[in-house]
């Protein structure tokens, strides 16, 4: 199925003198088809929704120095991707959608065979004309000249400040200059307006060719951690499973990682954010993975639990199938009308249940919700949105009230416990065991679908993988 990307292609991607065309594997990913289409349309729609009297910017994010000279490997901002399919960096989108001509018009960097010849291809002007979809392409150094003029007589300025400095004092100073000139006919916006009512909503609902990305990214991401399972054994280090995540990733043509792996056995698990991925895993220990694989810039997000030596010990088994349960009952309430927040209150419950029967708890299932203990073992939400980002872009309230779940949203389902060694209060044979099982849920128009099927979660299967 995957197509790696011929050389050829990969030149006439960023090439001005030959027009991309839709079928021609991209310079973006092996097997991922570019089509300027599908971009158009969602600028289309994006101007739609912010009306003939806007205008709107989006640009990518600084390159980040790493050490010396080598920088951190670019990521487009998923906002610019979304609306252009472009990677480069150095990067701005200008659209007006009520203007006759140059209604899409791109900064980007120019071409440039010497540094193209340290730094890589670019699109350049003609590129970003002939592939990308702009009207008119400038280079970005002329952003400062332009930026005020195109910002002119607009009534809403829609630009996400507070992302990049560099950018709100573009936007700021454009602002200043047309104070200046309102005299003479060009004025400033009235009120600067945050993508997220219109952007990201449109990103929240996600269309055919994103949830096809996402299923690639959920498939090469279920194979990742059963890879993992199968490699797992007391005496394996983190990091090596940790390889063999990213070599799944990478090996079936996705970009890596869409967020720090998370790989931790024993202890680790508990720890929600555990990124070092440095121990030896010891006969015994659970191993707890959090890890997805960004696929055309769409990430899966993916946890699994489950025992480096191939079974699970009693204490284990009682954890692990209360956030099973959990898990399982969450994501068969997932269809359209129901919320997040009631999904997270359901698991609360069950949780908190489950911390009172193991002893972790004393006193009322009420009792401790509504004092909050249970946030000792359960302390972060159940979902969130997914798509281009791990934490994806989307509103979660409307009119301060928790939204109602709409075919084409994909959520996380993630319940666990985490009960550290440190947890003295509690009884010993618990201690040390973290517990998270996420899967990645597609709303439909009657239910839902569950993306991340594919990677086990059922007792059998997991302690015969990790055999
Ligand atoms: N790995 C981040 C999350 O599950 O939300
Ligand atoms: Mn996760
Ligand atoms: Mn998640």
């Amino acid at each position: 199925m995957l197509i790696p990307t011929p050389r050829a292609a990969a030149a006439a991607s960023r090439s001005s003198s030959v027009v991309g065309v839709a079928g021609v594997a991209g310079s973006d990913i092996p097997g991922a088809m570019f089509d300027p289409a599908v971009f158009a349309a969602r600028r289309e729609a994006f101007m739609t929704a912010i009306g003939p009297d806007a205008v709107a910017v989006v640009s990518s994010l600084p390159e980040r120095l790493r050490n010396g000279d080598a920088m951190h490997p670019f990521r487009q901002h998923s906002d610019l991707y979304y609306l252009t399919g472009f990677v480069e960096p150095d990067t701005t989108l200008v659209l007006r959608p009520g203007a006759g001509t140059d209604r899409t018009v791109m900064f980007v960097r120019p071409r440039d065979p010497e540094m193209e010849t340290w730094d890589g291809r670019r699109a350049g002007l003609e590129g970003a004309k002939a592939r990308y979809g702009a009207d008119v392409a400038y280079p970005v150094a002329e952003l400062e000249l332009r930026l005020w003029d195109l910002l002119a007589n607009h009534d809403e300025l829609h630009f996400a400040l507070g992302l990049d400095e560099r950018m709100d004092l573009r936007i700021t100073a454009a602002i200043a200059r047309l104070r200046r000139t309102e005299k003479k006919g060009r004025r400033p916006p009235r009120a600067v307006v945050d993508p997220r009512l219109t952007l990201h909503e449109l990103r929240l609902h996600k269309r055919p060719e994103e949830l096809a990305a996402l299923r690639t990214a959920c498939a090469i991401t279920a194979d990742a951690h059963v890879a993992a399972m199968k490699r797992g054994r007391p005496g394996t280090f983190e990091y090596q499973l940790e390889a063999t995540l990213d070599y799944t990733f990478r090996s079936r043509g996705g970009s890596g990682p869409g967020y720090a792996s998370i790989v931790g056995a024993g202890d680790n698990a508990t720890i929600l954010h555990y990124i070092e991925n440095r121990c030896e895993i010891m006969d015994g220990d659970l191993v707890l993975i959090d890890a997805g694989c960004e696929y055309d810039h769409y990430t899966g997000d993916i946890s699994r639990t489950w025992p480096a030596s191939g079974t699970f010990s009693a204490a284990q088994r009682d954890v692990y199938d209360r956030v099973l349960a959990t898990q399982e009952a969450a994501i068969a309430m997932v269809k359209p009308g129901v919320t997040i927040d009631e999904i997270h209150t359901f698991c609360v419950r069950a949780l908190t249940t489950a911390m009172i029967d193991l002893g972790l708890l004393a006193g009322t299932v009420d009792e401790r919700i509504a004092d909050g203990s249970y946030r000792r073992f359960y302390m972060h939400g159940t979902s969130h949105w997914l798509g281009l980002d791990v934490h994806d872009a989307g509103a979660y309230t409307r009119g301060g009230k928790a939204r109602p779940l709409q075919p084409g949203m994909v959520i996380t389902i993630e319940p666990g416990l985490y009960i550290p060694l440190h947890a003295v209060e509690v009884p010993e044979r618990l201690r040390g065991i973290g517990v998270r099982i996420e899967d990645n849920i597609l709303v439909t128009d009657d239910g839902h679908e569950n993306l991340t099927i594919a990677c086990p979660k059922d007792v059998a299967t997991i302690e015969a993988l990790c055999r």
